[in-house]
C-alpha cells in the first residue's frame, strides 16, 4: 500500500468495486479482497461498490446478479471487512449517483469515449454491437468515484484508463462550474494476476477458477481438471509449462513461498503430486475463510442488511453531492 496511505490515512477516502458477474475467486482474493481489508484497519474510509449496473455494459441478462451481489457480500464479510466501517453498495440502490451521469456526459465528447482502450478490448471480446452503456460506461464510473468524493481509487491496470476519464471529468467540472470535487489517483494493486489453474486469466466462465466459496472436494475437482503435461519433472516457466506454472502460482501464493523453490521441492514427483500439493495448499489457506463465510451464511439476511446499510448510507452521500453539484450548476428548484 502507498506510504502516503499509511501516514495519514485520514487524508484518503477511497472508492473500487467490482461486476458481480460471477462468484468472487482466489484471484480476487489476492488482487483486491485482502487489500480493502488492509485499508479498512489503516483506519481509511472505503466505499464499495457492486456495480451492477455495469453486468448490462457487454450482456444481456441479469440472471445471476442478484445471488452475485449478495455472494460477494458474504466473502467481504469472511475476509474481515466491517459494513460499519466500510460501505457496501450497488449501483442500482443509489439514484443521485447514476444523475450525475447525465452533467458528466456533457464533459466529454464522442471521440473520447471511442478512444478508451479498455472499452475495445471488452467491445471485441463481447462479440456483438457496442451498447450506448458499453461506450459510456467509463463515465458512469467516474459518478461511481465522485460521488464520494473518493481521491483514491484502488484497481488493476486494465481501470486505469477509467480512473484518467474520471480525472478529466472532475476537472472540466470544476472548471466549468466551479470547484466541487477531487482529482483522484489510481492505486495499482501490488498483487501479480492470479491465472486460473490452466494457465489463463482466471474467469469462471473458463471453468478454471477456484471461487472462495467451493468445497474442498469441488476445490480438488477443478485441480485435477486442469492440463498439465507429460514431463514428469516439475519446472517453474509460465512460457513453456503454463499449466505447471499456473499450479505452482497457486499453490506458492497460498503457501507463502516461491514457486521455483516448490518446483524443486516437488523434483520428480510429477503432476499428480503438484495437484495434491495445490489442492491442499488452497483449501488450507481459504479454511478459515470458508468457515467463517458458512457460519454467516446460516443468517440467510444478513449479507442483504449489510447492504441495505450500505446504501442508505451511500445514498445520503450522493444526495449531498448531487445538490452541490445542482448549486454549482444553478439548477436547484
Ligand atoms: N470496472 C471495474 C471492474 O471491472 C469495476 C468498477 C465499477 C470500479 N466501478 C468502479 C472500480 C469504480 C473502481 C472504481 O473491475
Amino acid at each position: 500500500m502507498a506510504a502516503a496511505v499509511e501516514r495519514n490515512p485520514e487524508t484518503f477516502r477511497v472508492l473500487t468495486g467490482e461486476r458481480p458477474t460471477g462468484p468472487l475467486h482466489l484471484g480476487h482474493y489476492f488482487g483486491t479482497v485482502l487489500e480493502r481489508v488492509r485499508l479498512q484497519q489503516a483506519g481509511v474510509q472505503t466505499f464499495l461498490v457492486l456495480a451492477d449496473y455495469q453486468v448490462i455494459t457487454d450482456r444481456d441478462t441479469t440472471a445471476n446478479v442478484q445471488d452475485n451481489v449478495y455472494g460477494a457480500v458474504l466473502d467481504y464479510l469472511a475476509a474481515g471487512l466491517d459494513p460499519e466501517q466500510t460501505t457496501i453498495f450497488t449501483h442500482s440502490s443509489i439514484p443521485a449517483l447514476n444523475q450525475l451521469l447525465l452533467p458528466f456526459l456533457s464533459l466529454v465528447t464522442e471521440a473520447e469515449l471511442h478512444r478508451n482502450p479498455t472499452v475495445k478490448t471488452e467491445l471485441a471480446e463481447s462479440h456483438r454491437a457496442l451498447s450506448g452503456l458499453l461506450l459510456t460506461y467509463p463515465v458512469h464510473q467516474a459518478a461511481d468515484i465522485l460521488f464520494c468524493k473518493g481521491n483514491l481509487v484502488p484497481v488493476g491496470k486494465d481501470n486505469l484508463p477509467h480512473v484518467e476519464m474520471t480525472r478529466v471529468i472532475a476537472r472540466r467540472f470544476n472548471d466549468r462550474y466551479g470547484n466541487v470535487f477531487p482529482e483522484p489517483d489510481a492505486l495499482l494493486t501490488s498483487a501479480p494476476e492470479l491465472a486460473g489453474v490452466d494457465g489463463r486469466k482466471m474467469s469462471k466462465s473458463y471453468g478454471n477458477a477456484i471461487t472462495l466459496a467451493m468445497s474442498e472436494d469441488e476445490t480438488a475437482k477443478v485441480v485435477r481438471r486442469a492440463r498439465t503435461d507429460q514431463d514428469r519433472r516439475i519446472t517453474f516457466d509460465p512460457q513453456t509449462r503454463p499449466g505447471v506454472s499456473a499450479l505452482l502460482s497457486t499453490a506458492a501464493l497460498c503457501l507463502g513461498a516461491q514457486p521455483e523453490q516448490l518446483a524443486e521441492d516437488i523434483g520428480d514427483a510429477g503432476s499428480g503430486r503438484l495437484k495434491q500439493i495445490t489442492t491442499d495448499a488452497i483449501n488450507d489457506f481459504l479454511k478459515g475463510h470458508r468457515t467463517r463465510r458458512r457460519e454467516l451464511a446460516q443468517d440467510n439476511e444478513l449479507a442483504r442488511r449489510a447492504l441495505v446499510r450500505g446504501n442508505q448510507r451511500a445514498n445520503e452521500i450522493a444526495e449531498r453531492t448531487l445538490d452541490e453539484v445542482r448549486s454549482a450548476m444553478g439548477t436547484i428548484y
